[in-house]
């Protein structure tokens, strides 16, 4: 008997539920974001958000289940995202979590988000397994991880100030791009002429640790600068910086220092193996130099579709079979947390 896994996740502004055997196989995956409610104010805003999961979070998990043609009952357990991510929306997925394990009596599991946006790698390469180094990119995180085992995970990297994500959805604003912005200046950047504009290359003394905040200030001034040359000298602001030019310095500073630090992380470490996880891995630019990244170092490259690169519940499902695994379990005094660090225990 295969055991089934259905897992909730609702970190953020995606209400998920998916089915997954034996942490590999997705049996459904339902995602329905609310991202349309938050697109007029430019960045998801909580309290919404929590609204739109409090309405979908049952019809989501029923359809999850009927895709599935399962049952609570055929389940072997329930796993939820338990945190990082916004708290009210969270909550939302906890409890209903809660809910469903208390009324079957089925065993609770708690995942950390980012632990199962590097599992969306065992769903999509059945030959996957630990240990490898990933990078994991999304809107609220920048990690390089050793992922030594299943649930064993070492931060070799994390951002200090701005996730690649942020500072994505932060320039796409400004360039009056819809939320969420990262894959619309992705498609632009790729017109664009990275070397129109300079942008800084940021690192530090002894770490391996990410800054955006330098990239993203030196392009919003850029910006700026251009606006108000245009206005002085009467000319097309996109005479002076075209949004593509813009948008394309930006990704080859931004996906130049993932990478750069992703090299150093492989010559101090030795591993073979790199795996893309998380939302921004789905950004084309850093998927092509990561290719040329792993030819040149003769390593093996896993990249997720792009499906499973944003939030889904399907690598929730398959992070718990994992977990289950491993003896994690929780009761029904579960709280979800909107801090914790990936690799430690789930704060109380
Ligand atoms: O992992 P995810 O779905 O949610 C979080 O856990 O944060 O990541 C969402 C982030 C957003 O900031 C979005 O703009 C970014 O991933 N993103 C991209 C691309 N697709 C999504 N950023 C750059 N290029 C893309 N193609
Ligand atoms: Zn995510």
């Amino acid at each position: 008997m295969k055991k089934m896994f259905l897992a909730i996740e609702s970190s953020c502004d995606e209400t998920a539920a998916a089915v997954v055997a034996e942490g590999r196989e997705i049996l459904s995956n339902v995602v329905q974001s609310s991202a349309s409610l938050h697109e007029r104010f430019g960045g998801v805003v909580p309290e919404l958000a929590s609204r739109a999961h409090l309405e979908a979070v049952v019809p989501v998990v029923d359809q999850a289940l009927a895709e599935a043609d399962l049952s609570v009952a055929d389940l072997t357990g329930l796993g939820v995202c338990a945190g990082p991510g916004l708290l009210g929306s969270l909550i939302v997925g906890v409890s209903a979590a809660k809910a469903l394990a208390f009324a079957s009596g089925k065993p609770l599991v708690p995942v950390h988000h980012l632990a199962s946006h590097i599992a969306a790698n065992y769903l999509a390469f059945q030959d996957l397994e630990p240990p490898f180094l990933a990078l994991v990119v999304s809107g609220a995180h920048a990690h390089i991880v050793e992922v030594q085992d299943y649930n064993s995970f070492v931060i070799l990297a994390r951002t200090r100030d701005d996730a690649p994500g942020e500072a994505y959805d932060k320039i796409s604003r400004e360039l009056g791009l819809a939320y969420p912005g990262g894959p619309k200046l992705d498609k632009l950047a790729r017109m664009g002429n990275a070397q129109a504009l300079d942008l800084p290359r940021p690192h530090f003394e002894d770490s391996l640790d990410f800054s955006f905040s330098g990239i993203k200030t030196a392009s919003l001034n850029a910006l700026n600068k251009a606006k108000q040359q245009a206005k002085t000298r009467l000319v097309r602001r996109e005479d002076i910086l075209a949004d593509k030019d813009l948008a394309a310095a930006f990704q080859e500073a931004v996906v130049a220092s993932l990478l750069e630090h992703v090299s150093q992380a492989l010559d101090q470490t030795g591993y073979d193996k790199l795996v893309l996880a998380g939302g921004v891995s789905a950004n084309s630019w850093l998927r092509d130099q990561s290719e040329a990244l792993s030819r040149e170092r003769g390593l093996k490259l896993y990249v997720p579709p792009l499906t499973l690169c944003t939030d889904n519940a399907a690598m929730t499902a398959a992070q718990s079979y994992y977990a289950y695994e491993s003896g994690e379990r929780a009761d029904l005094k579960l709280n979800a947390t909107a801090m914790w660090e990936l690799g430690s225990p789930i704060p109380h």
